[in-house]
């Protein structure tokens, strides 16, 4: 049984909209931690975490524009890329190539690595505004 991904204030990248989305984000890696035996639920957080993260993607990047962020570009890139990832991944859990522990392994990853690298870069820049 997996521990649950607790938010981790190291990831916090201080722009308190960011920050409350990826808590929502947490939470809902969390929920599917918990629903993993229940397929009915755990797919209905799927869809919910999917349409959240196309949300939150989105969200982030008008932050971004709104402060004439330099990294803007590369990091719409980035995201359209996690959304493939992510695609890829959905398929393969509903072509029952892989499993909903192995589906919440990979989002735990996904979104640690995005966030405490990526989406910090951009809290960095924030911060050394004048
Ligand atoms: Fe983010
Ligand atoms: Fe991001």
């Amino acid at each position: 049984m997996s521990g649950h991904l607790r938010w981790d204030p190291c990831v916090r990248i201080g722009v308190e909209e960011i920050d409350l989305e990826h808590q929502t984000f947490v939470v809902l890696i969390n929920q599917l931690d918990h629903y993993l035996q229940q397929p009915e639920m755990a797919e209905r957080i799927l869809q919910a975490l999917a349409k959240y993260v196309a949300f939150h993607f989105q969200s982030e990047e008008n932050m971004m524009f709104a402060a004439a962020y330099p990294g803007l570009e590369a990091h719409r890139r980035i995201h359209l890329s996690l959304l493939e990832q992510l695609n890829n991944v959905l398929l393969k859990l509903r072509g029952g190539e892989s499993s909903y522990a192995e589906t919440l392994e990979f989002l735990r990853q996904w979104y640690c690595s995005h966030t405490s690298v990526e989406d910090m870069k951009f809290g960095e820049f924030l911060k050394n505004q004048p």
